[in-house]
């Protein structure tokens, strides 16, 4: 089924090259942050995306000097506990629906990436980030923990005592050094940042798309789940490859060497 072209958001644009979609976040006078809004904009453009059949892999970025500053801090700062819930399961549950999208998606990560920003971007598969990016959970400054899946995502990324260090002291950290803690994939110039992101996204968008996509849903099942029963799903996901027309043609282009041409079959 093909994406609706017409549709219009009012804090992101969304453009495709080929088979990779460009998502950016777009309230650059308030470095991007999170309000509601943004949020619901953004649940929206992931279930339009998911529904479009000819996008491979999403690539989600920010205008101007920030990736996302974080949530909105004007917004949120009056809320009782209630309102808070609600808060942070909205953005808990569109950045899940972000982890959870079939394809692949690489954060190109422009600038500040604090707070539901980092959230944001460790919610996606792959991080690429320029070399001015900063990442952070400031929250503890604010008097609220990270509200977005941080005290979930970032020590399964980077380890428990990192994690625990910077959730406790709200520390700024380089890109460079998101990158020593694996946090990260690469450190790229600004100016290349998009350009790299788009051939990462142009060589993954290249393979058997099944198989990308299944290899996603291994590695995510894998990593919830014991050893043994991620074996044993592995084991099946494995298989039903063998179902698809792309495997044939994989492995015929490999014996009659020649390159393949996948279907998505
Ligand atoms: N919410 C709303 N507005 C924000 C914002 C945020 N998180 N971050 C920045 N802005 C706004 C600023 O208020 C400012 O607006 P005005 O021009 O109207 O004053 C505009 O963006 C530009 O920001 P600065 O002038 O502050 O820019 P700077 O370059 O001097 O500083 C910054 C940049 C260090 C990122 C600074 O803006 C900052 O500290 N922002 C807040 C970062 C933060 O604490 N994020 C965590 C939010 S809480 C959260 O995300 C909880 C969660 O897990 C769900």
């Amino acid at each position: 089924m093909n994406m609706k072209a017409d549709v219009q958001f009012e804090n992101l644009k969304y453009r495709k090259e080929g088979h990779i979609g460009i998502l950016t976040l777009s309230r650059p006078k308030s470095l991007n942050a999170l309000n509601a809004k943004l949020l619901n904009e953004l649940g929206d453009a992931v279930d339009m995306i998911n529904s479009d059949a000819s996008v491979h892999v999403l690539i989600i970025t920010g205008d101007g000097k920030a990736f996302v500053a974080g949530a909105d801090i004007p917004e949120m700062k009056d809320y009782n506990s209630e309102e808070g819930r609600e808060w942070g399961e909205l953005g808990s549950s569109v950045f899940k629906k972000v982890e959870l999208m079939k394809i692949p998606t690489i954060a190109a990560v422009n600038g500040f990436a604090l707070g539901g920003g980092c959230e944001l971007a460790m919610s996606c598969d792959i991080r690429i980030a320029s070399d001015n990016a900063k990442f952070g959970q400031p929250e503890v400054g604010l008097g609220i923990t990270p509200g977005y899946s941080g005290c979930v995502r970032l020590p399964r990324l980077i380890g428990q005592a990192k994690a625990k260090e910077l959730i406790f002291t709200g520390d700024y950290i380089s890109a460079s050094e998101a990158e020593r803690l694996g946090l990260v994939n690469k450190v790229v110039s600004s100016d290349e940042l998009m350009n790299v992101a788009i051939e990462l996204a142009g060589k993954i968008a290249s393979k058997a798309q099944i198989a990308v996509r299944y290899s996603k849903l291994a590695i995510n099942k894998g990593i919830e789940t014991d050893i043994n029963t991620a074996i044993v799903f592995e084991n099946q996901i494995f298989a039903l490859c063998f179902a698809t027309e792309d495997q044939k043609e994989g492995m015929n282009a490999f014996v009659e060497k020649r390159s393949p041409h996948f279907k998505t079959k």
